[in-house]
């Protein structure tokens, strides 16, 4: 062989182990301006192969997400110098997940926040679900959405890249009516957005309401609180609870209370202020009615992070969004072992209210047979 052929053999060579490394490859597709995706294992859980993927847009803006509760395991995002940081709380490997019980990043279902004393009525039949939480039904009950696996698969869209996930609920499991199709789409657009559709059907009428649990630090950095994160919610009411964390079922009217961030406050001004609500949730955990029609994409939220200049808005279709500012984490080892502390992250889980189903006066969480749910919730980043 001549060593030009020698040379050219090698040049497609390094060419191809160049194009095959996910992230040389995809740092390629940045580079030239367009989204792509790839896709590695991630561990076993009862005999299933976890898978995760990874999805960049053509920003370089990139979430990893796994197929063990749908969970998004990182989400990487530019500050106001350009400079990337993961701004979702997590672990580093499967493990972690498999022994977490904050729900960290994951994909929540059959039913969002609690259901009192774990029991509901539905065409006349009353159903019992697991009491996970005091008395009361949690996040859907022992193996909830976020910790079974899901079918994944990635594809390009017109405007970013895509995330399929579908998950089979058999009727009865944890005690709710009905087999129920899920199916979650994951879209990560390059308008840095990260979109979130939400849809299921059922064969028999049944309660639904699903929601999405990621812990967010914009500063990117999990040691430092989320005390100095400035909110904004365009809502006017929240719905107050009792000492279990169940709604009381009337619509609180906000202005000038600490709940109160229809003007931009930080979460930390009067998270520990003398409030009898406050002091129920160990500081925020609760529902805010969002302002607006519920069914059509609006305005929720918008935090932004000083130092770094971090912008996050919530855009959602869902009547309600549960401020958690992470009042029950105790330091746990996360990602690097760094500790997940009290208040490291707060989370902003679009939903339908806690307890709708024994709340007539709520907007409905039942789901008839035949019909489909459909929600979606939009992440939106930039800097200022
Ligand atoms: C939130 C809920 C909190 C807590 C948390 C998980 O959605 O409102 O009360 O249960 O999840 O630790």
């Amino acid at each position: 062989m001549t060593l030009r052929l020698h040379a050219a053999l090698l040049t497609i060579f390094l060419v191809l182990a160049l194009l095959a490394h996910p992230v040389l490859s995809s740092a390629l597709n940045v580079a030239q301006g367009v989204a792509s995706f790839s896709r590695e294992d991630f561990g076993q859980v009862d005999g299933k192969k976890v898978e995760r993927f990874t999805l960049t847009n053509r920003n370089g803006v990139e979430a990893k997400i796994i197929t063990y509760g749908g969970i998004v395991v990182s989400l990487k995002v530019p500050d106001r110098q350009g400079k990337f940081a993961d701004v979702v709380l997590g672990y580093d490997d499967l493990e972690g997940y498999l022994h977490d019980d904050a729900y960290l990043g994951a994909l929540i279902g059959r039913y969002g926040n609690r259901i009192a004393k774990g029991r509901f009525k539905l065409n006349g039949t009353e159903y019992k679900l697991a009491t996970n939480n005091g008395e009361n039904h949690l996040h859907g009950g022992v193996k909830g959405f976020d910790k079974v696996v899901w079918n994944g698969a990635a594809a390009k869209t017109a405007n970013g890249v895509k995330l399929t996930l579908n998950y089979a609920s058999r009727d009865m499991e944890e005690g709710y009516p009905g087999n129920l199709l899920a199916t979650v789409i994951y879209t990560l657009t390059n308008n840095n957005e990260l979109k979130i559709d939400y849809s299921a059907t059922t064969d028999k009428d049944t309660v639904i309401n699903l929601t999405q649990h990621s812990y967010f630090n914009l500063t990117g950095e999990v040691q430092n609180d989320i005390l100095k994160h400035q909110l904004t919610i365009n809502a006017t009411r929240f719905t107050p609870v009792d000492a279990g964390l169940i709604p009381t079922g009337e619509l609180r009217v906000l202005k000038g209370t600490p709940f109160d961030f229809l003007q931009p406050a930080l979460i930390g001004s009067r998270i520990d202020a003398e409030d009898e609500q406050l002091k129920l949730g160990r500081g925020y955990d609760h529902n805010f009615v969002i302002d607006g029609r519920r069914g059509t994409m609006r305005k929720a939220a918008t935090v932004f992070e000083e130092n770094s200049g971090r912008v996050m808005e919530v855009w959602t279709s869902e009547p309600g969004m549960q401020l958690y500012t992470g009042n029950f984490l105790t330091g746990k080892p996360g990602k690097s072992g760094k500790p997940l502390q009290f208040r490291s992250g707060f989370c902003l889980e679009t939903q339908h209210y806690p307890d709708s189903p024994n709340h007539p006066e709520f907007p409905t969480t039942v789901l008839r047979k035949g019909a489909r749910y459909r929600t979606t919730t939009v992440y939106k980043f930039s800097s200022r």
